[in-house]
């Protein structure tokens, strides 16, 4: 076995032990829960506990329980979108029942369709009510293996009281952002504030960094990893320069800590008040506004900086709910998953999390408009979000993962950009076998 081989085995180890420790805490958390009547079905459902999302998916899933007498168990999964895909591989390649609705990642549809129920007939016209992108995303082969839940777009947040202490604009550009970052850090620190930084982001060995990084390749115009017809296209010179850039701000700008942020790392920094910029999905916008909050109307949000050509790019996220073939209820878990995705408590996610909807009618809605100002102001980034690249299917994940890897080593000063390009390159033909995926 090769250097690089017996390397990766290790990581994978890693990854299983953190999921038992996951299986062992979901199953404590499906003993404590559970609620209501012994005789009544119990549907259990696996939600993600990113910031506030397992308080909103536990009281949705206690209105839908009160609404219908059924009772419901909430199990909680690992925040890292790869880690959790793992542990729901693990569960569904063995054909078990426990879990019967599952939070899926807007990628994971592909992968995993086939252990999902067709949810169309059950769904009727309430389907047509969501963007229609996302639905036609989450239809494989005819089969609607999910429900969209919200959607999620990576957004620039801004400390709006320095941008305006320094008289800085909110940067259009990456560069200006890179500027504006060192020259607002330094003035701080000069200030005594020793622990400013300029800008974090979510620069982990995962499926983060894929949307990361697509939004720095992209935006430079240095395409989409892989094209719509099957090419790949990563290894340019555009991709390179992103890539390069971005990892010349590490230690200069952005902590060397960043190698092993997710979401909620890069949102623990700049909710303390430690960073000028940060890259994140919505759901950081509610959290930055909670009464004790010490960036509480401190916050601005945008749209991603430009690369030098005038391009901005923004991945598209998100989350579907999908009920499981192996389920023992799947009628009582379709009925939970179309009360989660209904107008109501997708507004109600909205305005308590800023979970972006799904629902076009909710970006008209005045009392939600009011909880996220930027849901409107935005509504161009969202609705023209960049995807990642779907004609890989099945193997989307292997794609990603040589992809995240890849750019993980460049930010990590390992390769120059150009060689890790190349090599990720072949690695990626060699996976679609010659782009034919
Ligand atoms: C968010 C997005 C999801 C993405 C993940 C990466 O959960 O909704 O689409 O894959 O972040 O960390």
């Amino acid at each position: 076995m090769s250097q690089r081989q017996s390397g990766h085995h290790v990581k994978m180890e890693e990854v299983n032990v953190k999921m038992t420790r996951h299986v062992v805490l979901a199953c404590g958390l499906v003993g404590m829960l559970s609620v209501g009547s012994a005789q009544a079905v119990t549907v259990s459902i696996s939600c993600s506990a990113l910031g506030i999302e397992y308080e909103l998916c536990r009281s949705g899933a206690q209105a839908w329980s009160e609404k219908t007498g059924n009772d419901f168990k909430i199990v909680s999964t690992p925040n890292s979108a790869s880690e959790r895909l793992a542990l729901y591989q693990q569960i569904l390649a063995a054909g078990a029942g426990d879990i019967d609705v599952y939070q899926i990642d807007v990628v994971w549809p592909g992968t995993l369709a086939s252990h999902f129920v067709d949810l169309s007939e059950y769904a009727g016209d309430a389907v047509n009510e969501h963007f229609e992108g996302i639905t036609h995303n989450n239809t494989i082969n005819g089969r609607l293996v999910a429900m969209p839940w919200f959607t999620d777009a990576g957004l620039l947040y801004y400390r709006k009281d320095l941008l305006e202490k320094y008289d800085a604009p909110v940067p259009s550009t990456w560069q200006e952002m890179a500027e504006t970052a060192a020259r607002i850090q330094k003035a701080e620190r000069d200030a005594g504030n020793g622990r400013m930084w300029g800008y974090v982001f979510q620069g982990r060995s995962y499926e983060g960094l894929t949307c990361n990084a697509l939004e720095w390749v992209a935006s430079y115009d240095g395409g989409m990893i892989v094209e719509a017809d099957g090419t790949v296209s990563i290894n340019n010179p555009q991709a390179a320069a992103a890539l390069s850039e971005v990892a010349s701000w590490i230690g200069s700008i952005t902590p060397a800590g960043v190698h092993n942020y997710a979401e909620e790392e890069s949102r623990g920094v700049f909710q303390a008040g430690q960073a000028v910029f940060m890259r994140n999905w919505p759901y950081a916008w509610a959290l930055s506004q909670d009464s004790d909050s010490p960036i509480l109307d401190k916050v601005g949000v945008s749209a991603l900086p430009s690369g030098p050509n005038g391009r901005p790019a923004a991945t598209l996220g998100g989350q579907q709910l999908a009920v499981s073939r192996y389920s023992p209820h799947v009628d009582e878990a379709v009925d939970l998953v179309m009360f989660l995705t209904s107008y109501e408590e997708q507004k109600r996610r909205a305005i308590e999390g800023s979970f972006n909807p799904t629902i076009a009618a909710l970006y008209q809605d005045d009392e939600l408009l009011a909880a996220n100002p930027f849901a409107a102001d935005l509504y161009q980034v969202f609705i023209n979000a960049v995807g990642r690249p779907s004609i890989t299917g099945a193997l989307y994940n292997r794609a990603s993962t040589s992809f995240y890897n890849a750019v993980h080593d460049i930010l990590r000063g390992r390769t120059p950009a150009e060689r890790r390009l190349a090599s990720l390159q072949v690695e990626l033909n060699r996976m679609s076998r010659g782009g034919n995926w």
